[in-house]
């Protein structure tokens, strides 16, 4: 009975989406009932609880991702996991907010970063097959206008490569955009050599998986294994943004992390002489990108408490970090970063490179308790600021305060605390 009821309204809201686009464009308030349609289309969906600061955060941009994806197959909805509990247990939400895609069985959480533009690209790369197929020349120019890193298979689609280049674009779906396309309309794009061919192509470069043409006399699982890394590694731009939610991905490139950390203010804004160093170290590191490529993974911070939290410390801005991803030991450089010449620049590398330098911290379990502890400190400066009432109920607690420093100690992956979401307190009440 109520499925029927709830059929209709669906279905005269679907006569509604179609005709009359600004109606389209809300982002839709769903209830339990989503359990049963979830398996009608492709969602985007935000659990919230009304009380979560997040939350607050999040609305309007969800609001700007539904106006984006009006257009698509995607639909744009949010739940109320205090008055939707079963749908919350459905889906096991756990903190607030959690946005997840849901498309036929499969759902999946998103980490990233909860900024609109990379929101949408989520979401369209997620309703779409995992490598796309592209039939026009003129397509491939839209791709290098609008995204600024996709892979390109090149090339017939059969064999080893194109095997592993579709399983690596499964695997890697939630993080890059994967096409396919013939030799001829390549041909007016890119200039290779040998078939088949893998490309990257990201700001008005492209580059290649070296071993494409070479694969079929190669081990299968090197081929297996130099592709994935490959993708792995070539996802990211050279100096992009880092943040709490994209520097776990980086860390993923085992390379060392080189950091400029400056800070920025609510508007984005970020002072005259942070931005000089910003550009000299993109500068350096843009002009000699065959020599660091290797082995180092660049970007800058615009919020130094992350800095922080990789340090244990505070840190003066503007300043240069580096970190060892395998084995979490910091490196700092010894002048001051205001001074430093990019030939300062090129020795404090190489002496990170060539393990000459003095590494700081690393992931014993000293450093680690250590790491708890900062972390808490600074959950609760946060905490505080948001919602002084909740920090109050908190006290109250002290046993779910131990478990919050008894988890930080031991989980695996404390370098930066990984998501900003309330937990559940209700349920732990
Ligand atoms: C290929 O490598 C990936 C990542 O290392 C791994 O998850 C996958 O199981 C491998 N596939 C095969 C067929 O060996
Ligand atoms: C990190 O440190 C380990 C141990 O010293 C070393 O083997 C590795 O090459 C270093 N570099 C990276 C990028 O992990
Ligand atoms: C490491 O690199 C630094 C900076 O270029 C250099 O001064 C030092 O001699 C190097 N050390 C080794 C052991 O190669």
């Amino acid at each position: 009975m109520y499925a029927s009821f709830w059929s209709l309204c669906l279905a005269l809201l679907f006569l509604l989406v179609l005709g009359t686009p600004a109606i389209s464009s809300r982002v839709l308030e769903l209830s339990d009932r989503f359990i049963d349609v979830r398996h009608e289309g492709q969602w985007l969906v935000m659990f919230y609880a009304p009380w979560c600061g997040y939350c607050k955060k999040t609305e309007p941009i969800f609001a700007l991702i539904a106006q984006a994806l009006h257009a698509t197959n995607v639909r744009v909805g949010r739940l109320d996991c205090t008055k939707y509990p079963a749908a919350a247990r459905e889906f096991k939400v756990r903190g607030y907010p959690t946005i997840m895609f849901i498309k036929g069985n499969m759902e999946f959480v998103y980490n990233g970063d909860r900024s609109k533009d990379e929101l949408v690209d989520y979401a369209l790369r997620m309703s779409g097959p995992p490598v796309q197929l592209v039939t026009r020349t003129d397509s491939v120019d839209m791709l290098k206008g609008s995204h600024t890193i996709f892979f390109m298979f090149v090339g017939p689609q059969q064999g080893i490569v194109w095997d592993t280049y579709y399983a690596a674009a499964e695997g890697y779906q939630e993080h890059g955009f994967f096409y396919a396309t013939s030799e001829d309309i390549a041909a007016q794009h890119f200039d290779f050599e040998q078939l088949p061919a893998v490309i990257v192509y990201k700001e008005e470069q492209h580059h290649f998986y070296p071993h494409g043409h070479v694969a079929h006399e190669m081990d299968p699982n090197d081929v297996n294994e130099t592709i994935f890394q490959w993708v792995n590694v070539e996802r990211f731009t050279l100096f992009p943004k880092v943040t709490r939610f994209n520097i776990h991905q980086l860390l993923k490139t085992k390379k060392f992390l080189v950091l400029a950390v400056v800070q920025e203010d609510k508007l984005s804004q970020i002072a005259t002489h942070e931005l000089e160093f910003r550009d000299m170290v993109e500068g350096v590191i843009r002009k000699h990108r065959p020599r660091y490529h290797d082995k180092f993974q660049f970007g800058w911070i615009g919020e130094p408490s992350i800095a922080h939290s990789i340090i244990l410390d505070q840190l003066p801005t503007p300043h240069l970090i580096a970190l060892n991803s395998t084995t979490q030991h910091h490196y700092l450089p010894e002048d001051d970063p205001l001074q430093m010449t990019p030939q300062a620049l090129h020795l404090f590398l190489e002496s990170i490179g060539n393990e000459s330098a003095t590494a700081y911290g690393g992931d014993t379990y000293f450093v680690r308790v250590n790491r708890a502890l900062f972390e808490l400190k600074r959950s609760l400066r946060e905490m505080w600021r948001g919602n002084p009432v909740l920090m109050t109920v908190i006290f109250g607690l002290p046993l779910g305060f131990l478990s919050l420093i008894m988890y930080s100690i031991f989980c695996g992956d404390c370098l930066v605390t990984e998501e900003e979401q309330d937990e559940d307190h209700e349920k732990k009440e």
